[in-house]
Formats: structure tokens, sequence, C-alpha cells
């Protein structure tokens, strides 16, 4: 099965896309982890790509595209992925949709998140992860079952975001309106969009996005 959670920073695809990979197999393609794993790289192309996501605009279409083709092109995706941050633009959306059909691959379901967005800067500014297995924690929502260590590894190092401030997310926000939202229509006209109520708690928006895959 292949799936796209779409919704804007600080939804909850992430944290979602994670569960669905440990209970079904599916694998996670987060394009936010493969740029900053492009930033930690510190190649030329990760400087560019760090100053663009610390001013919470997009990277260039045709960059994400490539990256999200080559992984998919991996055998660990064989039997499904869940794409997380991409597509992001109705350009991205049109070229997976042509890449899918070349591939021999078909998208089942578009799940939104949706949220209240006044919500979204505090889930942000309090989110950080796991330096090690990259687990996601939040100050108030989250927090490890043991203070200071991973609930998954054992880690005790965490780290927090640069784009994770105010005046970023704001910025974010405000890319996500311009560029991302205007292709919910096109997967609605598609009949693959289904809403989650993304405001709900962690585990009920889980069990309600298991519902829309046991219906795909
Ligand atoms: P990316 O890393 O994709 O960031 P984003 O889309 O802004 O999304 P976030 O990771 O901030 O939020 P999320 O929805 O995953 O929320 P999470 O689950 O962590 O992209 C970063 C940058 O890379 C972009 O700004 C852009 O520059 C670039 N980029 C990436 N993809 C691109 C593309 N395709 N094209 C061009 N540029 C691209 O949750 C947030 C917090 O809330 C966590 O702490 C979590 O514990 C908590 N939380 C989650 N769910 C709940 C809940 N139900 N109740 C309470 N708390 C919750």
């Amino acid at each position: 099965m292949n799936v796209i959670l779409l919704g804007p920073p600080g939804a909850g695809k992430g944290t979602q896309a994670k569960r669905l990979e440990e209970r079904h197999h599916l694998v996670q393609l987060s394009t936010g982890d493969m740029l900053r794993a492009l930033v930690a790289s510190g190649s030329a192309l990760g400087v560019e790509a760090k100053a663009v996501m610390d001013a919470g605009r997009l990277m260039p279409d045709d960059l994400m595209v490539q990256m999200i083709s080559d992984r998919i092109d991996q055998p660990d995706c064989k039997d499904g992925f869940i794409l997380d941050g991409f597509p992001r633009t109705a350009a991205q959306a049109e070229a997976l949709d042509e890449m899918l059909a070349r591939k021999g691959l078909k998208l089942d379901r578009v799940i939104q998140l949706e949220v209240d967005e006044e919500a979204l800067v505090e889930r942000i500014t309090g989110r950080f992860s796991c330096a090690n297995c990259g687990a996601g924690y939040h100050d108030t929502f989250q927090r490890p079952k043991v203070e200071g260590v991973c609930d998954s590894c054992g880690g005790t190092e965490f780290r927090r975001r640069d784009d994770d401030n105010e005046a970023t997310v704001r910025a974010r926000l405000e890319a996500y309106h311009a560029q991302t939202a205007p292709i919910l229509p096109y997967y609605a006209r598609a009949g693959v969009l289904q809403g989650v109520d993304g405001m709900a708690e962690i585990e009920e928006v889980t069990r309600q996005i298991e519902g829309v895959l046991g219906r795909a």
C-alpha cells in the first residue's frame, strides 16, 4: 500500500508515519529527513538546503522529485511506503503521478491531517527527538516514559530542529497555504483523499488512519 500523509507543519505527519511504519511494515519516506541528512553531510547542496529550510521556504521541485524517485526504487519500498512531506506543490503532485505510472505503482490513499493551526506553533516549538534513533517527543504531549531516556533505544541525547522556532514556523505555514494546500482538490477529484482529525490524541489519530487504510 502506498500512502501520502498531508498536512501543515506540526500536523503529526512524522509521528503518524513512524507508527504506521512499525505496525504495518510500510517505509516512511520523509523528504524533510532526507534534506536534514543532506545538511549534515556538509555538501554544497546541503548548505543551500539549510538556508532554504531555516527561512521556511521550499527546495526546488526537480530536486525533490528525483530524491523521491530514487528512494522508491530501493528494495525496502517494494511492500509499500508512506510519503511524509512530499508532494508539497502542484508540480510535485503531477510528477509523482507520472513517476508512479512509469514504475507500475499506484497511490492508494492521501490522508489529510486536519488541524487547528493555532495549536501548531506550540506543537512545533515543544518538539524534540532522540539524537540516536530519531524517535520523536514533545515537551508536553509526548514525553519519554523515563525522563531523559529514549523509549525506543535507551539513548540519552536529544536534539531540536533549527527551523522549529516561531518565526520559521509562521513562514512554513505560509508556504503550506500558498503551495501545498492547493493540491488537496487535485486528490479529492482523483477520489483518494480522506481527512482524519489531527487534533485528537496521537493514538486516536493512528486509529482513524488505520480505519481509512482498512477501507482502501
Ligand atoms: P519537514 O521536515 O517535512 O517539516 P514539516 O512539513 O514542516 O513538518 P514537520 O516535520 O514540522 O511536522 P509533522 O507534521 O511531521 O509533525 P510531527 O509529527 O513532528 O520539512 C522541513 C523543510 O524541508 C520544509 O520547510 C522545506 O524547506 C523542506 N522540504 C521538505 N520537503 C520538501 C518538499 N517536498 N519540497 C520542497 N521542500 C521540502 O509533530 C509535531 C509535534 O507535535 C511533535 O512533537 C509531536 O510529538 C506532537 N504531536 C503530533 N501529533 C500530535 C497530536 N495528535 N496531539 C498532540 N501532539 C502531537
